[in-house]
């Protein structure tokens, strides 16, 4: 499968393409506004993956070259650009694309971080609108620390929690979630979820930064 990172040379996206990269096939597809930015990243994901004993497929491109040579769009950048960067690539986007999404809108008081959705209810709301509607939207790794998938000598054992409202998408980006090891997907419904879900990310940033030795945070559910 290929899997585009659209701003991929950012801190979810360089974790998720070293566990894809260290731990299956999957041509990775690193996207930003600036190819040559795009190309370093992915040199560097090469040697990491490498220097851990793997042997990864990373290319770097702009964000509209690579969602027009992916399957899996996954858009790894701030909550507040993911309508801008859909926009910049509608256009090459086919029906049988899937667009993920992890973003969660936040906000910074002094009393820590808040939930802070769009106008839209949720980013996840924000992508459907963006995306071309015969193009599934799937919401996925939203509470993943990305310093903790960037580790790869680190465990995981936490869960994602998955939405979508076509079952063939989720199923596969639910799928894409469990070829990492010690990643658990959990289906948590429909798109209408979505800010449920989201809202979880700045809890998890107020207990992580709260408590000693609670440094990228994740959650398993039992
Ligand atoms: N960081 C985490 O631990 C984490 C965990 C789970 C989910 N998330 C979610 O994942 C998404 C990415 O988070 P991140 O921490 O990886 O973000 P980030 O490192 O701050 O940014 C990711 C990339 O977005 C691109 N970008 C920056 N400003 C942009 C703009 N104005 N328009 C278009 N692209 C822009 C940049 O790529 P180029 O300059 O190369 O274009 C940048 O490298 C967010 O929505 C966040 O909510 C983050």
């Amino acid at each position: 499968m290929r899997i585009a990172l659209l701003g991929g040379t950012g801190d979810v996206g360089e974790g998720l393409a070293l566990r894809w990269g260290l731990e299956t096939n999957h041509e990775l597809l690193v996207g930003s506004r600036d190819p040559e930015k795009a190309r370093d990243a992915a040199e560097s994901y090469v040697g990491t993956v490498s220097a851990a004993g793997g042997d990864a497929t990373v290319k770097g491109f702009t964000n509209g070259m690579a969602a027009d040579r992916a399957d899996v769009v996954v858009l790894s950048v701030p909550p507040y650009h993911v309508s801008d960067t859909v926009e910049s690539v509608a256009d090459v986007l086919d029906d049988d694309d899937v667009v993920v999404t992890p973003a969660a809108g936040m906000k910074r008081d002094d009393d820590g971080f808040h939930y802070h959705p769009p106008g839209a209810g949720s980013v996840t709301a924000l992508v459907r609108e963006a995306v071309p509607e015969h193009v599934p939207v799937v919401g996925a790794f939203h509470n993943l620390a990305a310093g903790r998938l960037a580790d790869l000598e680190a465990d995981l054992g936490i869960d994602t929690l998955v939405i979508g409202d076509d079952a063939d998408a989720t199923a596969t980006v639910s799928r894409l979630a469990e070829e990492i090891e010690g990643l658990r997907a959990l289906d948590a419904g429909g798109l209408a979820n979505a800010a449920e879900v989201e809202s979880l990310t700045p809890l998890l940033v107020n207990v992580a930064t709260n408590n000693e030795g609670m440094h990228d945070l994740g959650v398993r559910f039992s």
